[in-house]
């Protein structure tokens, strides 16, 4: 059931997480599916709703990074200088798990996840709960994250107790992942806080950053996979990739940055040329692509630059995920 974010309604979300519930909330990254994080049932719910292997870690979701202590041992000086300057914020920072957080949290890590969001009505539901929100993105395993409540509820709704609707995401990607862990810090998912952010905090770059190898444990090539198949194509061979697969599967839906040639409309999105305003709008965008019955979904390629990273990061892995389909991929469609 979606219901409007008055503050009648966090409250009662709020008694929905303590008795156990499923609480889908916007952030501003997208939505999460959340379960109260030290309540193990719980937190099994959310694997089940989302058809996720449960070795899969999740992301606890702070009120206040004074919170971390809970849910973290050994935090390092640089851990407290990210959080004052990204938190409430779209990072989160990989920590060494605290005694007594559960392995159903952690996926059985020794290291845990977690990040203060910063959409006010995150941050009501979290202060009117009191304690730490395990969630992962509100979306069934290796789908799109949702941006916007309907799509929650059209994904996950019978699974769900409770849906607040919070309006559009407004960053529309999932957050930064930043890894304190290991020897230096390593850049696990990119997001809209990007490295030399980051390396204006920790003095340098962190490692990992694009071109490199997997990154996130457990992560799965058809992660963010829109159900028709997704190609990418650079500008100058956009135009001809289209008409081929026209010509050979029908309706294709384009997401270019560059308009439409003449006769070629049906189907073409023009997509912000700036990588923020892109993100915000991407899995609308590649949802509506899917929802018109589409065969195939071409992208123009955005630049390999860093500003463009983590939506270029987000493009590979869909169309990744759509040429090998992973054996725990589900088809929503
Ligand atoms: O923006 C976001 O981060 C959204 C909103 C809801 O906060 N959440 C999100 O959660 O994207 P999820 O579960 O879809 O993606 C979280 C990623 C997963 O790929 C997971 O492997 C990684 O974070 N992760 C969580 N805990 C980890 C850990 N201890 N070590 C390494 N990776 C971890
Ligand atoms: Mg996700």
């Amino acid at each position: 059931m979606i219901v409007d974010s008055s503050t009648e309604n966090i409250v009662l979300a709020a008694a929905v997480l303590r008795g156990g519930g499923l609480v889908a909330f916007p952030t501003e990254t997208v939505y999460g599916l959340g379960a109260d994080a030290s309540n193990r049932k719980a937190v099994a719910r959310i694997f089940a709703a989302k058809g996720r292997p449960c070795d899969h870690p999740l992301i606890v979701h702070l009120a206040e990074t004074g919170a971390l202590e809970r849910w973290a041992r050994d935090i390092p000086p640089v851990a407290w200088r990210l959080a004052e300057r990204f938190w409430p914020g779209p990072l989160t920072l990989i920590l060494k798990r605290a005694p007594g957080v559960a392995d159903e949290v952690t996926g059985g890590q020794d290291t845990i996840g977690v990040r203060v969001p910063g959409h006010p009505v995150a941050l009501a539901l979290l202060r009117a709960f009191g304690g730490g929100v395990a969630a992962p993105s509100a979306n069934r395993f290796g789908r799109l994250s949702p941006t916007a409540a309907l799509h929650v509820r059209d994904e996950i709704g019978g699974a769900v107790d409770c849906i607040l609707d919070g309006g559009e995401c407004v960053v529309g990607i999932e957050s930064t992942i930043l890894d304190l862990t290991a020897e230096r810090p390593r850049l696990l998912r990119p997001g809209v806080i990007h490295g030399e952010d980051l390396a204006a905090v920790l003095g340098a770059f962190p490692v990992g950053r694009l071109g490199d190898a997997p990154r996130v444990p457990g992560e799965m090539p058809s992660h963010y996979a829109p159900g028709a198949p997704l190609r990418l194509a650079g500008r100058d061979e956009l135009e001809r990739t289209v008409r081929a697969l026209r010509a050979t599967h029908g309706a294709v839906a384009v997401l270019a940055m560059i308009s439409a040639p003449e006769g070629q409309t049906a189907g073409w999105r023009q997509m912000p040329g700036e990588p923020e305003l892109y993100a915000r709008e991407l899995y609308a965008r590649l949802r509506e692509a899917d929802a018109s019955g589409s065969r195939f979904i071409v992208v123009e390629r955005p630049p390999a630059v860093a500003s463009w990273e983590a939506v270029c990061d987000r493009l590979e892995r869909a169309a990744r995920g759509s040429c090998r389909p992973s054996p725990h991929q589900t088809h929503s469609r």
